[in-house]
């Protein structure tokens, strides 16, 4: 198989992450004979400060020219002062509205050895596995009108929260036929005790679930899922969410997993794939080879199952991942407060160390078959 792939490492800890999924994208090449071919591209204030835009048309062709698209992370402090039309950001969004996902799905897993992480009590967090399905081109983030308003003594600025029915439609269906492979229940997050917006969403929500009798529906307002996300996280199965409260939620059950760091994304339904981890470019870390490259590393898993149909490479990587955390490897995000057996790990190793245990298990994998 030909897979192209076109990397975007963009800004802070991206370039980092994105050179350990690259890698394990390779040992994944080389184990199972098939071709991946990388074109890397600009993206965010790398952008900019190169071509002075985040988002350059060669990045673009070479995106929508692609299989899928891998990005790291954009975002830096150097640009905060600029609109958010100008931001590195900006380059992201508009690529995502470009190559057309708009369901976001972000697997939370707790693995069983990090648990012990988490400052939620372990016994409430493992075996939690929870699937949040994020709208992710419409609501706040896109609509118009938006902008500032300078009038005077009092100066406004207005953002615009619209949905049209086929829109929550669409990625309400890939909530249910994600349940329907899975536990078989939908929590469908929204404010319709205020929102217009909310109310249209949980109608048209409704009427979808009819079309899948053998999944649960529930509905839950936003603030209270905040609150049982971190009381019973094993209450979920798939959490279904418009672009804001996903954004919120996702990086809020990021506590669940043990780390921000862990935690990868796939986004579908468009024309090219789009895969990233679910944090940013956290400044604070960048260039010491300290960053938790696993989010990155399963979002090249997510790309073999969900673009390249490779399920089992897939899971060998997803496999390789609980390994080398089951034996004791952390970044120091994960190390917290500590405990027996535990080894600090950088960026690198953990990307090396899981390239290494991929290999492994395919080579068994391989001598097995051969038998
Ligand atoms: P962030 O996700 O970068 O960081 C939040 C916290 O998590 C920080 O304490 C950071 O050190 C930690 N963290 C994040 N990723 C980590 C990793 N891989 N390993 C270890 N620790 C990790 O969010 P922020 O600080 O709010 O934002 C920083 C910049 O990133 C902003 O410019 C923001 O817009 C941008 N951002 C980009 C994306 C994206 O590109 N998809 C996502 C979120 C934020
Ligand atoms: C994410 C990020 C992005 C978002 C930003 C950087 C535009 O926070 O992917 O979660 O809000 O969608
Ligand atoms: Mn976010």
């Amino acid at each position: 198989m030909k897979l192209k792939i076109t990397l975007l490492p963009g800004d802070g800890i991206g370039p980092e992450v994105m050179g350990q999924a690259a890698r394990v994208l390779r040992t994944v090449a080389d184990a199972s004979g098939h071709d991946f071919i990388f074109d890397e591209q600009l993206v965010g204030g790398a952008a900019i400060r190169e071509t002075g835009d985040p988002l350059p048309r060669a990045t673009l062709d070479s995106c929508l020219a692609a299989d899928a698209v891998l990005l790291g992370a954009v975002g830096s402090p150097e640009f905060d002062a600029l609109a958010p039309s100008e931001r590195p950001e900006a380059g992201l969004l508009t690529l995502r509205r470009a190559l057309g996902g708009y369901a976001n799905l972000r697997p939370i897993v707790c693995f069983d050895s990090v648990a012990c992480h988490s400052p939620l009590r372990q016994e409430l967090v493992a075996g939690a596995d929870i699937l949040f399905v994020r709208e992710l081109l419409g609501g706040l983030y896109f609509g118009e009108p938006r902008g500032r308003a300078d009038d005077g003594d009092s100066p406004s600025a207005y953002n615009t929260m619209r949905y049209t029915e086929a829109e929550v439609e669409r990625v309400a269906r890939v909530a249910f036929e994600a349940a329907s492979g899975r536990r078989r229940k939908v929590t469908s997050v929204d404010k319709a005790n205020v929102l217009e917006t909310s109310q249209l969403w949980r109608e048209t929500v409704t009427r979808v679930a009819g079309d899948y009798r053998e999944v649960k529906l529930e509905h839950m307002y936003v603030d209270a899922c905040a609150m049982h996300l971190m009381q019973a996280p094993r209450h979920f199965d798939v959490l279904l969410t418009e672009n804001l409260f996903g954004d919120i939620l996702s990086d809020e059950a990021a506590v669940i997993a043990g780390s921000l760091g862990l935690l990868a994304s796939a986004t579908v339904g468009g024309s090219v794939d789009l895969y990233e981890p679910v944090h940013g470019s956290a400044p604070g870390l960048a260039g010491l080879d300290c960053a938790n490259p696993l989010g990155a590393i399963l979002s090249a898993a997510m790309l073999l199952r969900h673009t390249a149909g490779l399920e089992t490479e897939a899971l060998v990587v997803e496999e390789a991942v609980r390994a080398v955390l089951e034996a004791g490897h952390r970044t120091p995000d994960l190390i917290g407060s500590g405990g027996a057996g535990l080894r600090a790990a950088t960026t690198s190793t953990m990307g090396a160390l899981v390239a290494e245990s991929f290999a492994g298990i395919a080579d068994s994998l391989h001598a097995y078959h051969a038998v």
